[in-house]
């Protein structure tokens, strides 16, 4: 498996829902109405109970999505999530512990950045990828084009604030891998099982 996780996303769609699953139940409807608007990389957060179980379920029913763990802070949480068959790991901050791990496993990671030292922290141990988190409260769109001209090798992930309405302004930076969020999959609504309207919030992006 490729630690790049820039490979990981070639020829998928830039936009990653963010997701808190409130139950195991919602994992295949969520994911499949997901997918049917051509969102096809998924992050689960370790948030809630039954986020790794929903991983691995998700791997073995869907194995043509690419899902991967979001949220996780410590080693016993990326060990989990790299058990459950997470094809990718992200964090809100820079951990080099976690980095190593998910690297000795193969499996890419994308850690949380704020500031300049963090990024040079991720370059130097091999990362392609690290998210701006939160995006909205970091420098959004003016940090990343300011970024560019001193980490050229590195692209974002943002996450954090992002909607509808500001998404296409960081996709349509050449260093913006792609960008993240939970506007596509609002608590209320996922909870309620109301796919019709999320596909409909998803077929807008
Ligand atoms: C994340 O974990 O990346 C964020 O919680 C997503 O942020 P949002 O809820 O503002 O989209």
């Amino acid at each position: 498996m490729s630690n790049s996780f820039r490979s990981l996303m070639e020829g998928r769609k830039s936009i990653v829902p963010v997701i808190v699953l409130p139950n195991l139940d919602s994992a295949l409807p969520l994911a499949d109405t997901l997918s049917a608007a051509g969102f096809t990389t998924l992050e689960i957060t370790l948030r809630t109970d039954c986020a790794l179980e929903a991983i691995a379920q998700l791997r073995q029913a869907r194995p043509e999505l690419v899902v991967g763990a979001g949220t996780v802070k410590n080693p016993g949480q990326l060990r989990a999530a790299l058990d459950s068959g997470s094809q990718f790991i992200v964090s809100p901050g820079t951990s080099p512990e976690l980095i190593q791990g998910a690297a000795a496993r193969g499996v890419p990671v994308v850690p949380g950045v704020m500031t300049p030292s963090e990024i040079m922290t991720a370059e130097n141990l091999g990362l392609d990828t690290v998210k701006l988190f939160p995006a909205s409260l970091a420098g959004g769109v003016d940090f990343i084009k300011a970024m560019g001209a001193v980490f050229p090798g590195i692209g974002f992930f943002p996450t954090g604030g992002i909607s509808e309405d500001n998404v296409d302004q960081y996709l349509a930076l050449p260093n913006v891998v792609c960008a993240g969020g939970s506007w596509l999959t609002p608590g209320s609504l996922v909870t309620a099982g109301n796919w019709d309207r999320i596909h409909e919030i998803a077929h807008r992006c």
